[in-house]
């Protein structure tokens, strides 16, 4: 039956394991973007969320017709799927928007590139089609993220009813690194995702990035966008007619901030199950009633792990008196391991916890505790023994452990925030926030966290958390839904 609410995204709300028997089993989907969409989904009766299989063990669950009602998986070929998520999302997209390129070497956008490209706009129209089959007349369709850029046109083009938005949970990079693109790929980019009725953002500084990018863009052959920045703020666009008799109609694409939060109830309820309580015993008998440091990230390049154990370092170093009294709970598991950069960077962050505890360490203490288990109870755990959270990625979509660590934490945690978060823009003033390249600063402030009086930490923990729940997922998806359906 044709669904009336349909989410597109690469990573579906769960993913398959294949037992050497042949057994199928399923788990929870990684990253913030399937918790934050599987809770608010879960009160979409009839909603369908199309998703990639992700893997042998997915695209066999697919064949074999298993998959979870309310859940469609593309079984994309894999060549195509490699290039289009490892090959451009995540090596062009992905660094783009978070500005990690080292300038000097990348990017490079040569022949190679221009055919993984073409798998990229395959893999896009792979999801539109199946939109197009799925949607009911008038349906509304949310696409997340910077996987499926190019949907929203395609989409626009194969059912005009449809009323299209696309949610990116990335922060959008700055004109400056979008003008790095071949000015047609550009443009395809910027076009794709014009053909959305509405996008969203999770700050205002990443929906103006966006804006001001469509600006500047002189797209070849088609009208340039023209920004609106009154109220409502969007891109006014008209795309030349087919026949090449001028101008189609103006369209307006609405853009706006929906700051994704955590749903407080739901949090706390996980982490007061059983298991996360023998977790937390586990780890109060390891740290031995030490203060503690906690981090909680995927090993991304993003997330700033190697400046912030340097940081931690130099706590040490430069306010010794900390030595012996503190941990630094880091829990990295790793991610997007089928990427070179990624693999260094995951050993890269081992060495260093190394190094930090063979300089620092004694027979009695250990100073940094590395758990690389996608393990989420005992990060929960963590979340709630922290006295300190230390959240410094350079650039982050919006970064949810921020929001979750003072929502969960028992006795109240300070707030170590990068101001390159998404999270800043909300948590900012009860955090002590840092520039994620300044160590020194970092250190410095780890500090000062270590040293707050507990009333001034309990009521900033409290403020921190009352913003944190501000617009938990099922109301930012409502939202988007209602803004959708005018
Ligand atoms: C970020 C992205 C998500 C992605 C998640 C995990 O949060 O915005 O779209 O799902 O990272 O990354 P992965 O590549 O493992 O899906």
């Amino acid at each position: 039956m044709a669904s009336q609410v349909l989410v597109a995204a690469n990573r579906g709300p769960l993913s398959y394991a294949l037992a050497p028997d042949g057994a199928l089993s399923a788990r929870r989907g990684g990253g913030g973007l399937v918790s934050g969409l599987s809770a608010a989904l879960a009160q979409q009766p009839g909603a369908v969320w199309i998703c990639a299989a992700l893997s042998d063990a997915d695209r066999e669950a697919v064949r074999r017709g298993v998959a979870e009602p309310g859940v469609r998986m593309l079984d994309i070929d894999p060549e195509v799927y490699d290039d289009a998520y490892n090959g451009i999302a995540n090596s062009v997209l992905w660094f783009l928007h978070h500005h990690l390129y080292e300038i000097p070497r990348e990017p490079v956008f040569d022949a190679e590139f221009r055919r993984r490209w073409q798998s990229y706009v395959t893999y896009n129209e792979a999801f539109a089609a199946a939109l197009a089959e799925e949607a009911a007349e008038g349906a509304a369709v949310l696409i997340q993220d910077y996987h499926l850029a190019l949907a929203p046109g395609m989409l626009r083009e194969l059912r005009p009813d449809l009323r299209i938005g696309h949610f990116t949970h990335t922060p959008w990079a700055s004109p400056e690194f979008m003008e790095m693109l071949p000015e047609d790929i550009r443009s395809q980019l910027v076009w794709g995702m014009l053909g959305a009725d509405r996008l969203g953002f999770h700050t205002w500084r990443w929906s103006a990035h966006f804006i001001t990018g469509a600006e500047s863009d002189d797209a070849r052959g088609i009208a340039t966008p023209s920004v609106q920045s009154g109220t409502p703020r969007g891109v006014s666009h008209r795309r030349t007619a087919a026949d090449a008799s001028g101008y189609g109609p103006a369209l307006f694409t609405e853009v706006t901030p929906y700051p994704l939060g955590v749903d407080a109830d739901e949090l706390r309820g996980l982490a007061h199950r059983p298991e996360v309580d023998a977790k937390l015993a586990a780890l109060r008998a390891e740290v031995g009633g030490l203060k503690t440091i906690v981090r909680v990230d995927r090993t991304e390049l993003s997330k700033n792990i190697l400046r912030g154990l340097l940081a931690y370092r130099e706590l040490l170093t430069t306010h010794p008196e900390w030595r012996g009294r503190v941990v630094h709970l880091a829990s990295a598991y790793p991610s997007r391991q089928d990427l070179t950069v990624y693999r260094e960077y995951t050993r890269a962050v081992a060495d260093l916890a190394d190094q930090v505890n063979a300089e620092f360490g004694t027979p009695g203490w250990q100073p940094v505790l590395v758990s690389v288990e996608d393990d989420f109870a005992r990060s929960l755990a963590a979340y709630r023994l922290a006295d300190v959270a230390l959240v410094n990625p350079v650039r982050d979509g919006m970064n949810l452990v921020a929001k979750e660590i003072p929502v969960v934490s028992e006795a109240g945690c300070v707030l170590v925030l990068s101001t390159g978060a998404g999270a800043y823009e909300e948590l900012g003033a009860d955090a002590l926030t840092v520039n994620p390249y300044d160590v020194t600063a970092t250190a410095e402030a780890l500090h000062a966290a270590l040293s707050m009086p507990d009333a001034e930490r309990a009521d900033r923990t409290k403020r921190l958390a009352a913003s944190a729940t501000a617009l938990p997922p099922a109301q930012w998806l409502t939202a988007q839904l209602d803004a959708l359906r005018g």
